[in-house]
């Protein structure tokens, strides 16, 4: 039978207790994990940025806020987390492609570090808000090196044709025009070209050509303060199949490829900090003999986890029950009205029940933080599990919240 206890906790009195679907987070693992980053970082002026939007609860905030790490940020709502969370304003950075005037004030008004501009537009906005506000705003290029990340190309960014960044002539532009930004400080680059990348190549190459940039940039006289390398790196989704990149060689890279600069790395890992110390519980509603194929029914659906159904993202899934050893081929899906709400096609497991407890693994990056409410389904309850210890840090949600803000329509008004 597989090993049910997680971070010391038994994941059989933990559902009793939490109830399922329930998202568990191994604060351990993390650690672990911020500890190694930490470890290969030692030596370079470097500032990991964790990127909120894979798991943006408040207690993982927390864990990134005890380590001195700061966050990436896309939304004024995710800002607002990483500031509750204990990161400092000063630590943090804004990318996305559409940040409104209003959190571009708001981010302002915070005194974030940087923001990542990703659009001319954006740019005069800044520029205009900061001018305004009689403030400085710090600010990045996010360059789109054109190189492929080798990954999904629904998280593929790096390429011409994504929405993402600009193109590196336009990138020189920016800076031969930037004495015309008074309250812009167009002082650093970025690059992030993708996520879930198993291969160092892309990324050296993508560091290559920021590299390159840089170099010319000081040469012509910009002083460049920092360079954010942005985040991308894969995890192991898929024992004895996937294999990351050892997070050594990949500070190498970022060390060899940024030699000779002189200013500040900024580092925005996001899935490698969380994703492999999360599992999504669930349990076997039922089982159900179809015309072609064996339905393994769970009671976690697509609402809870939509990676396989958007990315046909492979989890690997492990049941807790004792195993008769008998196994069975599987289609596991979970209750939603969708054909794609399916977590695994065809998948060999040891033979289940109705009731058992399944761990679907590595959960704990872009699960809960891409949940939504689809079939009314309420959001599951988030657990944090250290040494033997556990924590409810996201209530499940109840179906009065869930409606709460709606109503039926008895006052009308015109606009
Ligand atoms: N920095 C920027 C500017 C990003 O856009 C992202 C992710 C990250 C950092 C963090 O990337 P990571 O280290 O987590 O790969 N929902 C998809 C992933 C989308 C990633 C979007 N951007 C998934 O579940 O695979």
């Amino acid at each position: 039978m597989a090993d049910s206890t997680f971070d010391g906790v038994d994941l059989h009195a933990l559902a009793q207790r939490v109830g399922t679907p329930c998202h568990v987070y191994s604060a351990t693992a993390i650690r672990q994990r911020i500890e190694a980053l930490t470890t290969a970082l030692r030596g370079l002026d470097a500032q990991v940025c964790y990127a909120v939007k894979a798991n943006s609860n408040l207690a993982i905030l927390q864990l990134m806020a005890d380590a001195g790490f700061g966050a990436d940020i896309v939304s004024a709502g995710e800002m607002l987390r990483a500031v509750c969370a204990g990161i400092p304003a000063g630590r943090i950075v804004f990318s996305g492609v559409g940040k409104s005037a209003d959190e571009i004030a708001q981010a302002l008004d915070a005194g974030i570090a940087r923001f990542n501009v990703e659009s001319a537009d954006e740019l005069q906005l800044l520029q205009r808000i900061a001018a305004e506000r009689g403030a400085i705003a710090h600010a990045a290029v996010r360059i789109n090196p054109d190189v492929d990340a080798g990954t999904h190309a629904k998280i593929s960014t790096g390429k011409s044709e994504n929405k993402f960044g600009v193109a590196i002539d336009e990138a020189r532009r920016w800076f031969a025009d930037s004495a015309r930004l008074s309250h812009v400080r167009l002082d650093g680059l970025h690059v992030h070209i993708g996520s879930q990348m198993l291969s160092l190549d892309p990324i050296r190459a993508a560091l290559r050509r920021t590299a390159q940039l840089r170099q010319e940039l000081t040469a012509a006289g910009h002083a460049i303060r920092s360079i954010d390398v942005g985040g991308g790196l894969g995890v192991s989704y898929r024992a004895g199949h996937d294999t990351p990149v050892a997070i050594a060689d990949y500070v190498d890279v970022v060390r060899r490829e940024l030699d000779g600069f002189d200013g500040r790395i900024l580092l925005e890992p996001g899935r490698w900090l969380v994703a492999e110390a999360g599992v999504l519980l669930t349990r076997v509603v039922r089982i159900k003999q179809g015309g072609q194929r064996r339905f393994l029914i769970v009671d976690a659906a697509m609402n809870d986890l939509v990676r396989p159904s958007l990315y046909d993202a492979w989890h690997d899934i492990v049941p807790l029950a004792p195993d008769s050893g008998a196994s069975q081929r599987y289609d596991v899906v979970g209750p939603v009205c969708e054909s794609s709400d399916i977590f695994a096609r065809d998948r060999e497991l040891p033979e289940c029940k109705a009731g058992d407890l399944l761990m679907i693994k590595a959960t704990g990056a872009y699960g809960a933080s891409m949940a939504s409410n689809f079939n009314s389904r309420p959001l599951a309850a988030e657990v944090l599990v250290d040494n033997g210890r556990y924590a409810v840090v996201r209530r499940r949600q109840s179906i009065h919240d869930m409606i709460a803000d709606e109503r039926a329509a008895q006052e009308w008004e015109s606009a």
